[in-house]
């Protein structure tokens, strides 16, 4: 084993409810007499108690962010004009800085009270801001002589900012794994950080006024600032300094929301960190373990959230290029940070890291060359486009292997359902639209035509043959309906002798091939007469279920589809020369037209069916025994294709 390691020197003291008197013990230790005391105006609460116990004779409130330039003279002359011997602060990263900013020219030594978990107290690193500008450095006379950690301190701390500030923390654990100066004794710090971080963290969301939590969050922000000055910055804080810098995105969320696309570029890579992070988290994989913290702590995802938009992210491929880590575990190339800053722009979950991603796509293409001898120049375009497709779905799903089972045991049960009198294969095809999209696909470029709609399961051949003006109820139940109309071409030739083929349900939602007792009713089929005209009787169409006692029921059941088919009535047209038609006429006013199980309405398919009272003479004087409706339906026939 050969590493060197540096350690710093500072006491620490944990010292939950007693910061005031561990503070000032640090102080006496330290021969001081003058105390500067660096609070801003919101920390005055909490530093009341420890200014009470100490020799203060100055009180220094103006704490700013970033540190600029002007405010750090100014608290340095004071520091001068009241003759200090040592600096408190109490307070968050920017009051430290403060702190460190005086120390870095007078050499004052700093006993240091954090109230948040920025972790800044526990490195030697500097920061000044001029005209927008950021310097940093490190220097041993900035490094805090003594770190006071009083959890009873950080309760005022909201949850928003203590999650953030937490997830901050636990990103120089993570990323310390794989720094420049990474080693073994800042590897320990940073795993043991993650596990307190892991535990401290969940327990804030649930109590935010909770001590175990905070005490536990307080010692792994103290691990975390550890590890990474001692390891130095690695690419997540590459990434999020250029975000932060270039882009003025939030220090703490963008931490939280870069993290686990670090993690998940780098963790194959680098198998022993990652199995240490995994560990330190409890979990099985270190992503898996990240995101589910993540998502227990409700923490921000999506750097869009902040004000950062999809055209930045070329220029920050850019900047972070420049700046990527030699020792970064994973290959770093421009396509791989255009990857993972989108995915962290738009909140996905991170993408599956390079090398997975090329096996995936390696087996996708060894199964694309199985079929590349297929002699059928179509047959062969199917089955690549079927593979592409299949293994994109599971790519895009990231299907899990019970899923898959899942998947099997579906079609199987679907498999043994389906024989002569039953297709559920089919019924699948249609309640998954794909009945109804091949056809929109096929349909003829006739604008006129008469539009087609799905062929179900229901249609027999050899029915029943009727004359013009018969009856192809058949003795079905139903309320009688007369359906009149004729039959063009798009040429607008009349259509003489077409075959027209009916069938529908029966009031109660039967079709005949669903009854015991294998009657044949309400299908027939008719040609029309010399003028292209047609009229018959049949029954006035009901809503019904399709048959949803198998696995494709299962299917609509579980994902809240109802199984109705908006009310209908079948036709099969066909004649000599003409493409044979397909298709139903729908029930105007149905409230099912918008939700049809299978997708089959097309509005120019939605006809009036006009109710006729009771005793309303028929056209042919017939008496229908009572109520009965009339329908048009004037059917447009495209010519034959090759198709
Ligand atoms: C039908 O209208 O007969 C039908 C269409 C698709 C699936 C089930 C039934
Ligand atoms: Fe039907």
């Amino acid at each position: 084993m050969h590493f060197s390691h540096q350690t710093l020197g500072q006491r620490v003291r944990f010292a939950t409810g007693s910061a005031p008197q561990a503070v000032r013990e640090e102080v006496e230790q330290l021969g001081a007499s003058r105390v500067m005391l660096i609070a801003s105006a919101r920390e005055s609460a909490g530093a009341g108690p420890i200014a009470d116990e100490l020799p203060v004779v100055l009180r220094y409130d103006e704490v700013v962010m970033h540190v600029p330039v002007a405010v750090a003279e100014r608290a340095r002359a004071a520091a001068v004009a009241y003759d200090v011997d040592v600096i408190v602060s109490v307070g968050g990263g920017s009051t430290v800085g403060l702190a460190k900013a005086v120390a870095l020219t007078s050499g004052l030594p700093i006993v240091a009270v954090p109230t948040t978990y920025a972790g800044s107290e526990a490195t030697d690193v500097w920061g000044l801001t001029e005209n927008g500008v950021k310097t940093t450095g490190t220097d041993a006379r900035v490094l805090p002589r003594a770190v006071v950690y009083d959890a009873a301190l950080t309760l005022s701390l909201p949850l928003d900012l203590s999650v953030a500030s937490g997830l901050n923390a636990l990103a120089h654990c993570v990323d310390a794994l794989w720094a420049p100066r990474a080693d073994p004794i800042n590897a320990a710090t940073a795993a043991e950080g993650i596990r307190a971080l892991a535990d401290g963290l969940p327990q804030i969301v649930q109590d935010p006024q909770a001590l175990p939590g905070r005490e536990q969050t307080l010692y792994g922000a103290y691990l975390s600032a550890v590890a990474f000055a001692s390891a130095g910055s690695g690419l997540h804080h590459k990434i999020c300094h250029v975000l932060g810098g270039k882009y003025d995105l939030p220090h703490a969320p963008t931490h939280a929301v870069v993290l686990p696309h670090v993690l998940a570029l780098n963790a194959p890579a680098a198998p022993q960190a990652a199995e240490r992070i995994a560990r330190a988290l409890g979990s099985s994989t270190a992503l898996d373990g990240l995101l589910d913290l993540r998502r227990r702590l409700a923490a921000p995802q999506a750097l869009s959230e902040y004000g950062f938009t999809e055209d930045q992210i070329p220029a920050a491929v850019e900047a972070v290029l420049a700046v990527v880590p030699a020792s970064n575990p994973a290959p770093v190339t421009a396509a791989v940070l255009q990857q993972l800053l989108h995915d962290a722009w738009e909140g996905h979950e991170p993408s599956p890291p390079d090398d997975q991603r090329t096996r995936e796509e390696t087996l996708m293409r060894r199964v694309l060359a199985s079929f590349e001898e297929t002699p059928d120049p179509r047959l062969r375009q199917l089955m690549y486009s079927l593979v592409r497709h299949a293994h994109g779905f599971l790519r895009d799903v990231r299907l899990t292997e019970p899923e898959w089972k899942q998947g099997i045991d579906f079609l199987t049960a679907v498999g043994h359902l389906t024989d002569e009198r039953r297709q559920e294969f089919i019924l699948l095809s249609d309640t998954l639209g794909v009945s109804m999209q091949t056809i929109t696909i096929n349909q003829v470029a006739a604008p006129t035509a008469t539009e087609a709609t799905v062929f179900g399961p229901f249609f027999v051949e050899d029915s029943p043959r009727i004359d013009l003006g018969g009856d192809a109820a058949g003795g079905a139940p139903g309320r009688p309906c007369w359906v009149e109309g004729s039959v063009t071409g798009t040429d607008g030739q009349p259509v003489p002798g077409a075959r027209i083929e009916v069938w529908e349900a029966d009031e109660d939602g039967l079709y005949d091939v669903q009854y015991d007792d294998g009657r044949t009713s309400a299908r027939a089929h008719l040609f029309s007469d010399a003028e292209g005209g047609f009229r018959f009787w049949a029954i006035t169409p009901t809503p019904y279920p399709i048959p949803h006692d198998g696995p494709v029921g299962e299917m609509l059941a579980a994902t809240g589809r109802s199984p109705m088919r908006a009310s209908h009535l079948h036709f099969m047209v066909s004649a000599e020369g003409r493409h044979t038609l397909v298709t139903h006429i729908f029930v105007k006013g149905d409230e099912l037209l918008r939700t049809d199980s299978v997708f089959g309405v097309k509005e120019s398919l939605v006809k009036d069916f006009h109710e006729q009272p009771a005793g309303t003479p028929t056209p042919d004087g017939r008496d229908p025994g009572g109520a009965w409706s009339r329908v048009r339906f004037d059917i447009v026939l495209a010519p034959e294709t090759d198709r």
